[in-house]
């Protein structure tokens, strides 16, 4: 059955983690694998999270499936919170699903069974998983034009003029905020703009929505979702509660579902359940179970939510005080793109070299195409860090 298999590309972030794992140096430093670290390089799991968890422990009776995908309030509650009160509900569907990427897998399929082998438009770069999932639904994939390699911002203009020339056949995935892999995101006011576009185009708007509240905030980071969702007659967005509530290997997410009238919104719903009961049936529950708990809670939400802002400010704080330390040192502002950037990630716009020097010479690791994450620098290391990277661009 095997035998004509060929090795697939192993996973690049799993081969630095063990490049990182096997560096001696008591010096070196991760800024390369995707997930949030603390001060003390930890990935802490959430007091909201653990008091939920525990409530939810001692009030269990039973195991059983859960009878809808989108159970016991966790989909009201995702979609208060993504949405607001941004559109007529009636119109919307939600489908609890295996994190963002079992959400955005289910979406993809849902969009290939619509209309087999649609071009789904992606941000140049992207998150490295959206062209496989694509790929893998039936789909193709093409890019537009989005980070500027000079600016280390949006190629807005060029963006715009690539989205107005798609057709309502096509599909573009945005992130809703907090850019992967590059920390460059639209403003309010151009978000406004694209929204346009696709009224427009008639192309079906596909928000990736992993890192709600990593930005500016919930609202803030909210705004291109809701401008988006409130404009256009379809759309689908693929929810991840990994980051923002730290659940990561609890797999829980959400696909959300925007439909031209309740009628539709029935009918696509009946095909985007019959995907996901021929895939895996029933998504994992824990996680949902912790998230419904805590946003049902006014107290438990208060307390998440103080907590996202200890795990925001601190990446805020982490980029401002690397923009200032290499400002300082080199007396240019070429770095001061790191402190505008938001979210987990900043694409420095390095070459491979100068990645690959930073690596063997500082024992500084990210991945080749010089993605950091700014939660992985240590408070007391911004200064060699900023000596480090000005020693790799000279
Ligand atoms: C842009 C983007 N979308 C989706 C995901 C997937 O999220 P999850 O870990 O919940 O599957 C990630 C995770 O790294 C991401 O960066």
């Amino acid at each position: 059955m095997f035998e004509n298999l060929t090795k697939a590309p192993g996973d690049k972030i799993l081969a630095l983690m063990g490049e990182y794992a096997a560096d001696s140096r008591s010096t070196k430093i991760d800024l390369g694998v995707g997930v949030y670290k603390d001060e003390q390089g930890v990935t802490p799991v959430m007091r909201s999270v653990r008091k939920a968890e525990e409530r939810i422990l001692s009030n269990e009776k039973q195991r059983l499936t859960s009878a809808s995908p989108a159970t016991r309030g966790y989909g009201a509650a995702v979609l208060d919170l993504v949405l607001a009160d941004s559109i007529d509900r009636s119109r919307v569907r939600i489908a609890q699903a295996p994190g963002g990427t079992g959400s955005l897998w289910v979406l993809m399929q849902l969009i290939n069974r619509a209309r087999p082998g649609a071009t789904v438009y992606v941000s140049d770069p992207t998150w490295a998983n959206h062209n496989p999932i694509a790929i893998n639904s039936g789909l193709k994939v093409a890019t537009y034009p989005y980070f500027d390699p000079e600016t280390r911002g949006v190629k807005f203009e060029q963006m715009l003029a690539a989205l107005d020339r798609l057709g309502a056949e096509d599909v573009v995935l945005l992130h809703g905020c907090c850019h992967n892999p590059t920390g460059a995101n639209l403003t309010d006011a151009q978000w406004d703009q694209v929204a346009e576009s696709l009224v427009r185009t008639g192309a079906l708007p596909f928000i990736d929505l992993a890192y709600l509240g990593f930005g500016d905030g919930i609202e803030a980071d909210a705004y291109g979702t809701r401008k988006i969702l409130s404009s256009v007659p379809e759309a689908v967005v693929a929810f991840s509660g990994s980051k923002n509530f730290g659940l990561y290997r609890e797999r829980v997410g959400a696909a959300i579902l925007v439909a031209r009238n309740a009628e539709q919104a029935e009918t696509t719903n009946s095909q985007l359940l019959n995907i996901i009961r021929g895939a895996y049936s029933q998504p994992p529950d824990h996680g949902a179970e912790i998230i419904r708990t805590i946003l049902e809670d006014a107290s438990l939400r208060a307390e998440w939510e103080e907590e996202l802002a200890v795990m925001r400010n601190r990446m805020i704080s982490l980029r401002k005080k690397l923009a200032d330390a290499i400002r300082e040192r080199s007396n240019s502002t070429d770095f001061d793109f790191v402190a505008d950037h938001r979210g987990m990630f900043s694409l420095l716009g390095l070459t491979n070299d100068a990645v690959e020097h930073l690596k063997a010479t500082n024992g500084v690791y990210m991945t080749g195409d010089s993605r950091i994450n700014v939660a992985g620098i240590p408070e007391d290391r911004v200064g060699d860090l900023a000596d480090a990277f000005l020693g790799a661009v000279r």
